[in-house]
């Protein structure tokens, strides 16, 4: 099966790193493994979502290192992927690698361009990836996660977090990813929405008190208990996305 990678974007905490969580296990328990899970956002936290300790991240990794440390009798691109393989976290049904923060010159260049072909590198090895990105389209806009075979966009139910949400669907489609299927996933729902708004399609994800009682007693998100609202909201988002792979796969 040719890999499937899922975008998962939108504004600043509107649940991204919650729903990429959940879905990765999702993925996992439906046994669609293994799974690469991607943390995009320098301010790693989907290992916490998950439940995992971070030991490396790719914007720790110095540029330096890919010119001067070769082993000898090693090919560059050997060694490349072999720095990538040690900052590969490896868990049950799925692997996690985290962009994470350069250190020193606060440019991201070198660490987009790590994520990049980490990705490129890795990436057919696994059956779905899930990308966690940090609010914005920043990754979208460069290119560092290539083009996506699905874009989520998470968003509140509100007014505004739908006018946002529009408009990063707006700025993907000019960024030339009008082929990608987009989703919206309005999460936090509570009953009510601003109807009007709302696109097609669109999958809600309902306010879960589980989440919040993990989040305040250290436990990972992403392993609520089997039939907690936003759990069986994001296995129903597994469903579907493993259809479109299923899809994509016969064409
Ligand atoms: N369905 C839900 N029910 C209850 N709480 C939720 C739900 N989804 C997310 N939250 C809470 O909302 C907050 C923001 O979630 P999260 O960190 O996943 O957002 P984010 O979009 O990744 O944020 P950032 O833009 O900072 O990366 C967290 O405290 C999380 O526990
Ligand atoms: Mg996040």
């Amino acid at each position: 099966m040719r890999t499937f990678s899922i975008a998962i974007t939108g504004k600043g905490g509107t649940g991204k790193t919650t729903v990429s969580a959940l879905l990765v296990r999702a993925l996992v328990d439906a046994g669609e493994t293994p799974v690469l899970a991607v943390d995009a956002d320098p301010n790693s936290n989907l290992n916490e979502a998950l439940g995992i300790e971070l030991h490396e991240t790719l914007g720790y990794m110095r540029e330096g290192t890919f010119r001067e440390s070769i082993p000898p009798g090693m090919t560059r691109n050997a060694y490349i992927e072999l720095c990538f393989r040690r900052a590969i976290v490896e868990e049950k049904g799925f692997d996690l690698v985290a962009m994470g923060r350069p250190e020193g010159s606060g440019c991201y260049c070198f660490a987009n361009d790590l994520l990049k072909t980490c990705m490129t590198l890795l990436g057919r090895d696994y059956r779905f990836i899930v990308i966690d990105n940090e609010a914005g389209m920043e990754h979208l806009s460069r290119g560092t996660i290539g083009i996506p075979d699905i874009l989520i966009i998470v968003s509140d139910p509100g007014v505004r977090g739908m006018k946002t949400a529009a408009r990063i669907h707006d700025l993907a489609r000019s960024l030339g990813l009008s082929s990608v299927p987009v989703l919206l996933v309005l999460n936090r729902f509570k009953g009510s929405t601003a109807d009007s708004l709302i696109p097609e399609p669109a999958l809600f994800i309902p306010e879960d008190p589980a989440i919040e009682k993990a989040e305040l007693s250290g436990m990972p998100v992403g392993s609520l208990k089997e039939g907690s609202p936003a759990r069986v909201a994001v296995e129903r988002l597994a469903g579907i996305i493993r259809s479109m792979a299923r899809e994509r796969q016969r064409t």
